[in-house]
């Protein structure tokens, strides 16, 4: 905030406080006065008067602390313009207090299970329930909160894996991250109209649903070319590049011809983001073995 505008603020601030306070002193009367003429305000309503008594006590003295608590927590708190307020207090400072005070408090439990292996983690019900909790805040929004996925995010549920699923793989997914990387046309930058859908109809052929058999088996020297390298020559992908299985119709993206087409001439690319920075290692122990358990 500017000079100007923290000014500003803070005129309007303290004018309206000690505003508030002269409206009260100015208009206020201390006593019940004796003549009858001032003790009503002047009106009369179809013959009813309305007096004017003074405010009662317990009122005045509550709107009194009031102000006094308006500038106590003024003097305090940040509220006129750039002025931080004696205690320092920031929105920040006290999110940071709540998570220490909350890593005090969880971090026993975290620990003790962060020294505990994926698989036996696995079986412990209370860890898992943690694991899911965890699942729910940092993973749903991409995996689904069923962990069953979507378009481009895998199901982690069905035991078919881009990167491994071993206690390890897993750990090394949530630690580091992954970036799944299929170039276009695979390692055949020249391919042609035809060898592509030469190619899309062999890989249609490894669950059966080629749509053109010839196509299909002239696209297996194509593919032996441009795609065994990272799917295997029987299509069965490769884990340590992410490359997945096409022979199990378990899709990342979609199983037909158009999607498989739209895969092969302009390639994808995808990633899971790296966890070690936003989560500990206990948290990650834990919830490896949730997703383990997903499958196990
Ligand atoms: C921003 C979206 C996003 C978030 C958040 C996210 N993931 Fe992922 N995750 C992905 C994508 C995309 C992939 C697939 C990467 C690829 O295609 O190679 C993936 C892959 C994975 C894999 C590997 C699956 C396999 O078949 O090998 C695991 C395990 C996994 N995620 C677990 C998690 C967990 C646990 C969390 C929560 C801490 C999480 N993910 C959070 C997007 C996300
Ligand atoms: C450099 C390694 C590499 C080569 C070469 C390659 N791919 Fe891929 N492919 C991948 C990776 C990695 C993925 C996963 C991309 C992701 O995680 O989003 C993938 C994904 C796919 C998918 C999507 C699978 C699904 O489950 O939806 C298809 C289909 C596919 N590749 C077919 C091919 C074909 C056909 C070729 C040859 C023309 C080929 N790939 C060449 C690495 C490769």
């Amino acid at each position: 905030m500017s000079t100007f505008w923290s000014i500003w603020v803070t005129v309007i601030v303290l004018g309206t406080v000690f505003g508030c306070w002269w409206l009260l002193l100015a208009t206020r009367k201390s006593q019940v006065s004796d003549s009858e003429t001032e003790r009503t305000t002047g009106h009369s309503f179809d013959g009813i008067e309305e007096y004017d008594n003074p405010l009662p006590k317990w009122w005045f003295y509550l709107y009194v602390a009031t102000c006094i608590f308006a500038l106590g927590y003024l003097a305090l708190y940040p509220g006129l313009g750039n002025f931080k307020g004696l205690l320092g207090w920031t929105a920040v400072n006290q999110w940071e207090a709540e998570v220490a005070s909350a890593d005090e408090k969880y971090g026993e439990i975290y620990a003790q299970y962060g020294q505990t292996p994926v698989i036996e983690l696995a079986k412990d019900e209370d860890a898992l329930k943690i694991g899911q909790r965890l699942f729910a805040n940092n993973c749903a929004v991409c995996h689904g909160s069923a962990a069953r996925g979507q378009v481009g995010f895998p199901n982690l549920t069905d035991d078919d894996w881009l990167w491994g699923g071993t206690p390890d793989a897993i750990l090394e997914t949530l630690r580091n991250g992954r970036m799944g990387n299929m170039p276009a046309k695979g390692v055949m930058p020249n391919m042609n109209a035809a060898q592509v859908d030469q190619v899309v109809n062999h890989v249609l052929s490894f669950s059966g649903r080629e749509k053109d058999a010839a196509a299909a088996e002239a696209g297996e020297a194509v593919f032996a070319q441009a795609c065994a390298a990272c799917h295997g020559a029987d299509g069965k992908g490769m884990q340590a590049l992410g490359a997945p299985n096409l022979t199990d119709n378990i899709w990342l993206y979609g199983s037909n011809y158009e999607w498989i087409k739209e895969t092969v001439l302009h390639g994808r690319q995808n990633e899971m983001p790296a966890q070690s920075g936003r989560l500990s290692s206990d948290q990650i122990q834990i919830l490896a073995a949730y997703v383990y358990s997903l499958s196990n």
